[in-house]
């Protein structure tokens, strides 16, 4: 039940909102009414060619409405001297809205998307955004390019790097948080921002990994698992959608009036823009959809896009195509709406203050970054209990060169972050211990070097020193958008690097950082203990120095399967049981008798079919322990809620966070059902021997869920926990 006071707001508010909304779209039509076909097309044209300072030839192009949007241009002062002549100068007094590609972060740089995924912390990841929305805001811009939404589950695919996570239900939940994080209360809000999910849709599903590759997906996969994040923003009240490159069984999403105009508008009833990527459209006719720049701009704009990012296919083709009856007005006026909305929404017509300063970096968001990386950061390993190391030790050798490496730590898509801003590990590492504690030695010049010069000199520092620190990985360049990689393996001579230190004989912790599930099966096993720590941000190092000393405890859990080989791919929890599912007893080559009855099981002759790390997996320095699984009932009737509820302890001396984590299995179906589905999941904070009781529910109608036995779970992660059998009566 809604809090009495907040009913009592939502009653008054209601119609002044509905009111507000019956305004801007008078104030809209009559704007419509009197604009030039010309300045209609410019506000449907977004731009990159803002240089700074602002050049005098683009002055004359905003006084003249050629443009409606600048993305990822110029700077606060040319921003705001380019507001100033659209309100001030051009006939219609039209503002502009200004797009960037804010991912995770602007001068605070938080772990990237995947990386902020593995703390399964929404709410956290909301202050994050909101934080990012104060920074970008500060500095004129409108409208960011997140969250990105794309399901992935090909760690080949870079990215993965920018995604929510291989499961819709908590991408879902993170995009929610994401988007609240940005829009705020009011869109209009000076310190709030346009959000955009990205990319409708499909986009993840790139073939053999590769970026903007085709996409090929049934309907009902498409419905069940990558668009429900999206449908998700969409309830959140995103502002925007942004297209995809890929082409979805074989029709490009920036041509796709299934996805533009059938889920979009008519089953969401979306009502916000739709932009294009960068020049997605005018890729129409690479990916043999469109004969040419006039046809693209024609199919595009039939299909349901409304704003064109950075070529020009509509303002240079669409005045003939109208006149050729190939579009019509309508069309064009129902683009121009969206894009007008918008701009009212945000406040812009209202003369939204242009801000001309610096984003300042404060404590407090430096807090915020330093406990979403210590979340996010997952512990894979912990041989001995080598973690948390003890202040006792006299001297650790931290090696490897992305121990101290600013852009690296922040990872892709950090356009706005400075390196100056980051504390790396070694000089957190420094800090904490005392310069003279540690021993530096990068051995390579970066995660791709192959040459070994620098080896001895991180075997001798190893000899020295009580434990060996190695920073492992990819470099930021390796991932993001166009880093696809045939090879999940460490880069460069990494492997053969900690083979090397190893000979030292003393005990070894990796802290690796990616923008993917990497396959490092054999260093891992060389190492004592293993942290992931993604590409962790401005304060990725004074969260891993505490994560490895203790001050924190680590409690992410994996968003992603990890493949023990890239040969695995796709692997992700989510999937069906085959008709031979293989078991444990199935490994290995069936020798001997050529008709062996055993093995004829979905399974690899070379490799263990399961994973190097399940989906949801992370461990902690404290125990926890799950029991006592309760069903409010075995049989659930129609319209019937179900109560899930277990408890869980803390068996350690340490306080600490678990994530439980709440899965369902309908065990027959029509149409058969994944052998595990997320359906919910908890933070839980426990203090030393605290016990908890953690409490999940569902519907049947609201999981699409038929009669017949269902499995549910609460557990630590995908691939175990305490389970209980419930029967979904078939009952109509
Ligand atoms: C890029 C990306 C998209 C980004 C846009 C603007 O190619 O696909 O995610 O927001 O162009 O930079």
């Amino acid at each position: 039940m809604l809090p009495r006071t907040f009913a009592l707001v939502l009653l008054l508010t209601a119609p002044l909102s509905a009111q507000l909304s019956q305004d801007i779209e008078r104030r809209i039509t009559g704007l419509i009414a009197r604009m030039t076909l010309e300045e209609k097309l410019g506000q449907m044209s977004q731009s990159t060619a803002m240089q700074i300072p602002i050049s005098a030839s683009i002055k004359e192009e905003i006084r003249r409405g050629r443009w409606g949007s600048f993305l990822n241009a110029g700077g606060p002062a040319d921003r705001a001297e380019a507001q100033r002549i659209a309100m001030e100068e051009s006939r219609l007094h039209i503002p502009l809205v200004f797009g960037r590609d804010v991912i995770h972060g602007f001068r605070t740089v938080f772990p990237i998307p995947l990386g902020e995924a593995a703390s399964w912390d929404p709410d956290l990841i909301g202050q994050a955004t909101r934080t990012a929305a104060r920074e970008a805001t500060s500095e004129g811009i409108h409208w960011a390019f997140a969250p990105m939404l794309d399901i992935a589950r090909d760690p080949r695919w870079g990215r993965i790097s920018e995604g929510a996570s291989e499961d819709p239900w908590l991408a879902a939940a993170i995009g929610t948080a994401v988007v609240h994080g940005f829009q705020g209360n009011s869109l209009a809000a000076p310190d709030s921002m346009a959000a955009c999910a990205k990319h409708f849709a499909g986009y993840g599903a790139a073939e053999a990994g590769r970026d903007y590759n085709s996409t090929w997906i049934p309907e009902s996969l498409l419905r069940e698992v990558y668009l429900p994040p999206f449908l998700a923003a969409k309830e959140a009240g995103v502002a925007s959608f942004m297209t995809a490159f890929n082409a979805l069984n074989g029709v490009p999403s920036t041509g796709n009036a299934f996805l533009l105009r059938k889920i979009l508008r008519d089953e969401w009833k979306f009502d916000g823009v739709v932009v294009s990527d960068y020049t997605a459209i005018e890729e129409l006719i690479q990916h043999g959809f469109a004969a040419d720049s006039a046809d693209a701009a024609r199919k595009a704009l039939n299909a349901g896009v409304g704003m064109e990012m950075v070529s020009t296919d509509w303002f240079d083709h669409l005045p003939r195509l109208l006149r050729d009856g190939q579009v019509d007005m309508k069309t064009i006026d129902e683009a121009v709406r969206t894009i007008l909305r918008l701009k009212f929404r945000l406040g812009l017509f209202d003369h939204r203050p242009q801000p001309v300063g610096e984003a300042q970096i404060t404590a407090e968001a430096k807090e915020t970054a330093k406990r979403l990386a210590a979340e996010s950061i997952v512990l894979l390993k912990n041989g001995n209990g080598l973690l948390p190391l003890s202040r006792s030790i006299s001297r650790v050798a931290v090696i490897g060169p992305l121990a101290d490496s600013a852009m690296d730590q922040m990872g892709a898509w950090a356009m706005d972050g400075r390196p100056a801003d980051v504390q790396s590990s070694l000089a957190a590492l420094q800090q904490k211990l005392g310069p003279d504690h540690v021993l530096y030695v990068p051995a390579l010049k970066n995660s791709r070097d192959t040459d070994h010069a620098g080896f001895a000199a991180a075997e001798d520092a190893a000899r020295r020193a009580d434990v060996v620190l190695l920073f492992l990985g990819e470099e930021q360049i390796l991932s993001g958008e166009a880093r696809s990689r045939a090879f999940l393996g460490l880069p460069g001579a990494q492997a053969e690097l900690v083979q090397a230190v190893a000979k030292a004989g003393k005990p070894m912790v990796g802290i690796v950082f990616a923008g993917r599930p990497l396959t490092f099966h054999d260093t891992a096993a060389a190492l004592g203990s293993v942290l992931y720590a993604w590409h962790p941000g401005t304060m990725g190092g004074p969260a891993i120095a505490d994560l490895l000393f203790g001050d924190s405890v680590p409690s992410g859990k994996l968003p992603i399967t990890f493949p023990r080989t890239v040969g695995q791919i796709p692997l992700y929890y989510a999937h069906l049981n085959t008709g031979r599912p293989p078991s444990l007893t199935d490994l290995g080559i069936p020798l001997g008798n050529p008709v062996n009855p055993t093995g004829y099981t979905s399974k690899y002759l070379d490799v263990d079919f399961t994973p190097e790390y399940p989906f949801g997996f992370g461990l902690s320095y404290a125990d926890f322990a799950i029991s006592n699984l309760r069903l409010s009932t075995s049989r659930l009737l129609p319209g019937q809620r179900l109560t899930v509820t277990a408890d869980i302890e803390n068996r350690s001396k340490i306080a600490a966070d678990e994530v439980a984590q709440f899965y369902i299995h309908q065990r027959t179906a029509t149409v058969s059902r994944p052998v595990r589905e997320l359906r919910g999941f908890q933070r839980v904070h426990l203090g030393p021997g605290e016990k908890k009781t953690v409490t999940f529910s569902l519907t049947p109608s609201g999981l699409l869920l038929e009669g017949g036995p269902v499995d549910v779970w609460v557990a630590p992660d995908s691939a175990t926990g305490v389970s209980a059998r419930l029967l979904i009566d078939p009952r109509r």
